[in-house]
This record gives structure tokens, C-alpha cells and sequence, in this order.
């Protein structure tokens, strides 16, 4: 037999499986639990190892450790199970979807296999054996209510800590979302850079904003150009866009967090950084409602890139290194740059305000001669072994600004997209040529 406990975070999962997998011992039946002690985010938990002490929302109830290896050892453990014993498992969503073989087997030997938190992928090789054979799988959901109302939940949300969901029904769902996007945009208004004015930098990615005044209403654009140069790179990581989640994301100077959560969204694990405090705020913010795991760090961008000894896959840095250079002078901008092209191991895209630009003009110190096009394009060459670097000139797309884009590998430009004004130059040819006019 397997059971299956399902419900939404902090339903009482664990509490359920802990009290059956009790009454079980209690009935002299053999009891073992099993944690994926190979999972990081397991393994980070002190307790996960054999021996430690698993417990729940419920004081004082918990259950010993006894196996913590991953998918293929577990199984392995679990033929090795007497019949009539009780195997359980909690946090079962770590186990790779082989594991319900595992279940099956162990059931058809005999055991009582309890589940907790499966993954939707593992339900789904569940409800196959279940169809198959009715009797042997018994799925128990647990419900909550709605903390707003009478309903049944069926979204949780969290309120700044992570640890305690709260539970929500679609419609107090839905009204909360709008409160507190409507609290974030009057906080914008009134903050800097524009107090009082509906006008700020970059508009938040995905919230309705039409009667905002945008410094940077190419944000959208700039973003859709990134996306190309990710599919663009496809060959040389074949999963970056079916698996984005095995894959890092870093803006240096990210604002409110457009592009963190552009690419949160399409499931890249994003961070950003960013000095000024507000707008850190504000992206946290806007995470913490829509749910979306992105780090965000209020840190002087060379600092922070300085310091992390972590590489990313894909980074970006948007018109802040130049500011870096007014703030530090012209070399703790290239210091910036040099660190940042030795920790991205795929792509970065750059954005450089020039020179000719006068709010920048005559403010770096150290600066020899003027920040260009050529500038970058140099400092990309020289600075950043990259393979193939990519030029979207300004004006393509509606961007503002020209676009770097690096490659560590040979990247073919995709030829058929034809919204984009693309030089592409090739290292490994030795060459600039002109792709589309
Ligand atoms: C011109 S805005 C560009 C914002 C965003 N990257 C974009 O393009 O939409 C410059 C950004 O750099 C940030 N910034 C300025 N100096 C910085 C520093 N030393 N370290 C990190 N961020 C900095 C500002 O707070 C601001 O968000
Ligand atoms: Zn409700």
C-alpha cells in the first residue's frame, strides 16, 4: 500500500505522517524515515543526516532520521525491507521521479509506503500505477481555510519569512495581490527619484504601468534581446531554455529588478544587485508578492562582484558600470568589468553609458579619450575571452543604447530574427561582419 499526503505548505503534512508513520510503531510495526539527504536544499538542514530528528508545525512530534541517500541508494534500501514494515518518506518532491518505482516495488512486497510532498511529476507516475492497480494507492488530502474568509484554500503566500505560508483562497488571493501591488506603485510615487511624480527608471516587469513616465521604456526591448542571445547560445547549452532552472542569472545594477524577474519568471535562479536602497526595496518587495525566489543585494556593485567567489551563467549589466566610473574613477569601472567577464560562463550583455552622453562627459576620472562604441567593443575583445561577441546597435528594437553581447562559446546569431540590427563579431575568425542592415 502507498499513501499519499498532499496539501498546500504548512497544511499538516508532516504532522499527518508523522502521527500514521507513530501509530504504525506503536502497533510494533518496523518504522524507517527517509530524507534526501543529497538534495542541497536538504542537506543545508542541520538535522537531515541519520539519526537527526525530523519534527513538524506540531510541538513536540517528530520522528528519527534513519536513511539520508539519494533516489538510486533509497530504492536500493527499500528491497532490502522486510514485508509488513512502514517505510516514509517526507519532502518527497527531492527524490528524482524513479523513486515511485521504488514505492511501487516496496508495496508489492508488502510494505506500507507513506508519502509526503510529491512532486507533480511523481503524482503523475502515481496515478498511472494507481489506474492499474486501485487498492494499493489510498491519496489523503489535507485541506486548510482561507485566512481572509470561509473557504477552502488553495494558494499560500508569505508575508517576508519564507517559513510561515499563509493560506489564501483564489479571490483573498487575488485582492491581496492588488493591494499590495497598488501600496508598492503609491510608494514608488512617492520615493526618489521622482517624489511626488508617476515617473520612475524601469517599470516593474509584468505589472500595468501605463500612466507611468519610464526613463527606460526600452526595458521590454532589451530584455526580448536577451532572450534572443539565450537562444541564440541554445547549441552550446542545450537545456538553457527547457531547464532555466539549472541556470544563474546575475544583473550588476539592477534597479528594480526588471530584468531578475523577467528571467525569475521564465525560471532562471536571478540575483540582483544594486546600491541604492530603494530600489533593492522595492524589487524585494515585489518578489515577496509574486512569489518569485530571486536574491536581492544592496551592495556597491564592484564590491559585490569583487568579493563573490560564485560564476553565473548568464549576467548583464545595464548603464551602472559608467556610474561606478564617475563614483571610483575610470580603473574600479574596469575592475568591475574584468570580474564580471571572469564569473559569467556563458553570456553577459552590456550597456554602457558613453561618454558623449553630457551627464557623463568630463566626470571619470582617469578616463583617457572618450567611452564609445569602440570603447566597449575594445574592452570586450581585450577584457572578456569571449568567443563571439554580438553589437545591437541603438535605435534596433527601440532599444536606447547600443547592446554588448559576449558569448564564451561560438555563437551563430540566429539569422531569421530580423528585429534586431546585429554586428556580430567572431574571435575565433578574427573578423566583424555585418549580419543584417
Ligand atoms: C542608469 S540606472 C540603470 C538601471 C538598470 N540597470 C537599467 O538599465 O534599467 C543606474 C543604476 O545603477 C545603480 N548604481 C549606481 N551606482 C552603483 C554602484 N556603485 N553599485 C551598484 N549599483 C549602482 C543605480 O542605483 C541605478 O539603479
Ligand atoms: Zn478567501
Amino acid at each position: 500500500m502507498i499513501v499519499i499526503f498532499s496539501g498546500l505548505p504548512g497544511s499538516g503534512k508532516t504532522t499527518r505522517l508523522i502521527t500514521k508513520a507513530k501509530e504504525n510503531k506503536a502497533s510494533g510495526i518496523p518504522v524507517c524515515l527517509f530524507l534526501n539527504g543529497e538534495n542541497p536544499d536538504l542537506a543545508r538542514r542541520p538535522h537531515v543526516k541519520p539519526g537527526g530528528y525530523m519534527g513538524c508545525r506540531t510541538k513536540g512530534l517528530g520522528l528519527r532520521i534513519d536513511h539520508t541517500a539519494g533516489t538510486r541508494e533509497t530504492s536500493e534500501l527499500l528491497l532490502e525491507m522486510k514485508k509488513g514494515s512502514c517505510a516514509v518518506f517526507d519532502e518527497a518532491q527531492y527524490y528524482d521521479t524513479d523513486i515511485v518505482n521504488g514505492w511501487v516495488q516496496a508495496s508489492k512486497n508488502g510494505i506500507t509506503v507513506l508519502v509526503g510532498s510529491p512532486s507533480q511529476a511523481q503524482l503523475k507516475a502515481l496515478n498511472k500505477f494507481a489506474k492499474h492497480s486501485p487498492s494499493s494507492v489510498q491519496f489523503e488530502k489535507l485541506d486548510t481555510t482561507c485566512s481572509s474568509c470561509e473557504k477552502v484554500a488553495t494558494r499560500v503566500t508569505y508575508n517576508g519569512d519564507y517559513r510561515f505560508p499563509i493560506h489564501l483562497c483564489e479571490d483573498c488571493l487575488k485582492m491581496k495581490h492588488d493591494t499590495d501591488i497598488k501600496n508598492l506603485l503609491d510608494d514608488m510615487k512617492a520615493g526618489n527619484p521622482f517624489p511626488n511624480e508617476l515617473k520612475t527608471y524601469q517599470p516593474f516587469y509584468d505589472i500595468p504601468m501605463d500612466k507611468w513616465e519610464l526613463v527606460r521604456g526600452d526595458s521590454l526591448s532589451r530584455y526580448q534581446i536577451m532572450e534572443a542571445a539565450i537562444s541564440s547560445y541554445e547549441p552550446n547549452a542545450p537545456d538553457v531554455i527547457t531547464q532555466p532552472q539549472h541556470y544563474t542569472y546575475l544583473d550588476l545594477g539592477c534597479c528594480s529588478g526588471f530584468f531578475c524577474d523577467a528571467m525569475a519568471n521564465k525560471g532562471y535562479h536571478a540575483t540582483g544587485v544594486d546600491v541604492t536602497k530603494h530600489f533593492i526595496e522595492w524589487a524585494t518587495r515585489l518578489a515577496e508578492i509574486k512569489g518569485q525566489p530571486i536574491t536581492y543585494v544592496k551592495e556597491d556593485a564592484l564590491k559585490f562582484i569583487s568579493e563573490i567567489d560564485t560564476t553565473y551563467d548568464i549576467t548583464s549589466t545595464f548603464a551602472t558600470v559608467q556610474w561606478v566610473m564617475v563614483q571610483k574613477g575610470y580603473e574600479s569601472g574596469m575592475e568591475c568589468f574584468r570580474h564580471l567577464f571572469r564569473k559569467t560562463r556563458h553570456i553577459c550583455v552590456v550597456e554602457m553609458g558613453y561618454t558623449t552622453e553630457d551627464i557623463y562627459k568630463d566626470k571619470i576620472e582617469g578616463l583617457e579619450g572618450d567611452i564609445d562604441r569602440d570603447w566597449v567593443l575594445n574592452l570586450m575583445e581585450t577584457e572578456g575571452d569571449f568567443e563571439t561577441i554580438a553589437l545591437v546597435e541603438s535605435g534596433s528594437n527601440g532599444i536606447w543604447r547600443d547592446l554588448f553581447i559576449g558569448f564564451k562559446k561560438e555563437t551563430e546569431i540566429n539569422l531569421e530574427n530580423k528585429l534586431f540590427k546585429i554586428n556580430m563579431m567572431s574571435k575565433a575568425k578574427k573578423l566583424a561582419k555585418k549580419v543584417l542592415g
